[in-house]
């Protein structure tokens, strides 16, 4: 087949950094305002130095499609990336395509709706025992950090819907941030490309092979335990589920190695997206006090004295809108990285095979030719009849393409649930004297937390309920 593209000569404009650094330091401090300056000099392409690595921002819905659905010109970052530390191989790191294709048409089924749907009431438990937890934690008016609470919950809620067991005893030992520790080391890796290489004795070092080790013996421990003893196949854990997955061309099922990749994998793009998401949202619509009495009268409406069900759910469009909006204006994985793997064109011009694309999702989603007043705060720019008219990648915090995110159904289903759950029995306010800053790294957390505080409500669709 003859090459359609013509190669282009010019380089992608380039935002001067400084000498050897180049824009590492700019990078380091903010990497989502150096990306929007960049983008409003030099437009949709910009090309930036980290050290001897070049990336090109991407901060376009247009180039955007151009790079995600294309694994031939744009590929995941290879055996260098610093997430293979802790995430191995799994689907989210791995670089093999062929690999990668195999495993995921394996998982694929475990994560369709339909299948997923038979682990709501493993959520619904939870989330349950987590909202009574914290109503007997705190008194009405007091102060919490609401970032930490909504990791303890979604940590707890992967953790149940993997193993069957809860957070306390599946980490119990290892310390709850024991996946935070080992994603922060990587991910500092992956920006700063001058960190010290892991051998060397550094404090920093040996606490991350130290939480490695641990979460590597816990995972092959019960990977171990469950072969001799399966559970049900079909609608158990998450783990019989991978346990019973086989390859549709060589009947094979996957190995430990394969298996503690993408349990790892899931425990760490599963827990942390969905809470910072829900955290952003909480936060909105304290700010927000129509759009929040809106969801109160739906909530109210539809729940009663009920929890959430998958068919109460669907009767509460808005609260899922609320979600939706909160993803776009704080996409909670808000770069998704790419490796160039041939020389090509990419928007008119030259990118050259070996450098990195980052493509900008934060921005995309406030690119203002695609987003009228896109600061605003507006769940009903996900009414159907508005959606419509919208570029296919203007919208993407799940990503795009062959490898949009696998967990997509479930981190909806979870967070809707969530989000329904809380606004019944509990308003948060926040507090106005705490500074909110968001911080990316692979994620968009509250710089300092997110504190507020938390009201009972006293509606009588407000009062406490069994889970059911
Ligand atoms: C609000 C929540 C979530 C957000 C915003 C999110 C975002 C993303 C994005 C942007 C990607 C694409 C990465 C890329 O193209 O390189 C991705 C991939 C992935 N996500 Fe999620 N995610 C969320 C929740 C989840 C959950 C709950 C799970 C698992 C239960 C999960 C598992 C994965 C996996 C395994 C991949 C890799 C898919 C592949 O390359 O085949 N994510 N996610």
């Amino acid at each position: 087949m003859t090459e359609e593209r013509t190669y282009a000569a010019l380089p992608a404009p380039g935002a001067a950094g400084i000498p050897v650094l180049g824009n590492v330091l700019d990078f380091r401090r903010d990497i989502l305002k150096a990306m929007h300056r960049g983008h409003a000099a030099h437009g949709d392409l910009v090309r930036y130095r980290l050290g001897p690595v070049t990336v090109h921002g991407v901060s376009s819905p247009e180039l955007a499609a151009a790079v995600l659905t294309d694994t031939d010109r744009f590929g995941k970052l290879g055996p260098d990336n610093p997430l293979r530390l802790v995430l191995g191989e799994g689907l989210l790191t791995s670089d093999d395509h062929k690999s990668w294709l195999r495993n995921r048409r394996m998982m694929q089924p475990i994560y369709t709706k339909q299948s997923l749907a038979g682990m709501f009431a493993t959520m619904g438990v939870s989330a349950a025992e987590q909202i009574s937890h914290m109503s007997a934690r705190y008194r009405t008016g007091a102060a919490l950090d609401l970032h930490q609470e909504m990791m303890r919950v979604t940590l707890d809620i992967v953790s149940r819907c993997m193993f069957s067991t809860d957070v306390s005893r599946t980490l119990a030992g290892l310390g709850p941030d024991a996946v935070d520790v080992a994603i922060n080391y990587a991910f500092d890796r992956l920006q700063n490309p001058f960190s010290p290489p892991t051998h060397w004795p550094t404090p920093r070092n040996r606490r991350f092979h130290q939480v490695m080790r641990g979460l590597d013996d816990l995972i092959y421990r019960i990977i171990a335990e469950r072969r001799q003893s399966p559970g049900p196949t079909g609608d158990g854990d998450l783990l019989d589920m991978l346990l019973a997955a086989r390859d549709a061309d060589t009947g094979k099922g996957m190995t430990d190695r394969e298996l503690r990749d993408e349990v790892i994998t899931t425990f760490a793009a599963g827990h942390e997206t969905t809470a910072i998401t829900l955290t952003w949202a909480f936060y909105l619509l304290s700010r927000h006090r129509e759009v929040l009495r809106r969801v109160q009268r739906e909530v109210d409406d539809v729940l009663g004295d009920e929890l959430p069900t998958p068919e109460n759910l669907a009767a509460m469009p808005y609260a899922l809108r609320v979600f939706e909006e909160a993803l776009r204006l704080y996409p909670s994985a808000p770069i998704v990285p790419r490796l160039v793997l041939r020389d090509t064109e990419l928007g008119g011009y030259r990118v050259p095979a070996g450098s990195r694309i980052l493509v900008n999702l934060y921005g995309i989603h406030r690119h203002p030719r695609h987003w009228p007043d896109p600061e605003r705060f507006d769940p009903d720019r996900f009414l159907p009849d508005v959606t419509k008219g919208r570029h296919r990648f203007a919208y993407l915090p799940f990503g795009a393409g062959p490898h949009l995110c696998i967990g997509k159904h479930f981190a909806l289903m979870e967070a809707h649930l969530l989000l329904t759950a809380l606004v019944r029995r509990w308003e948060f306010r926040h507090v106005p004297s705490h500074r909110v800053v968001n911080h990316a790294t692979i994620t968009l957390r509250p710089r300092y937390g997110m504190l507020m505080t938390m009201h009972q409500r006293t509606t009588s669709a407000a009062r406490p309920a069994q889970a059911r």
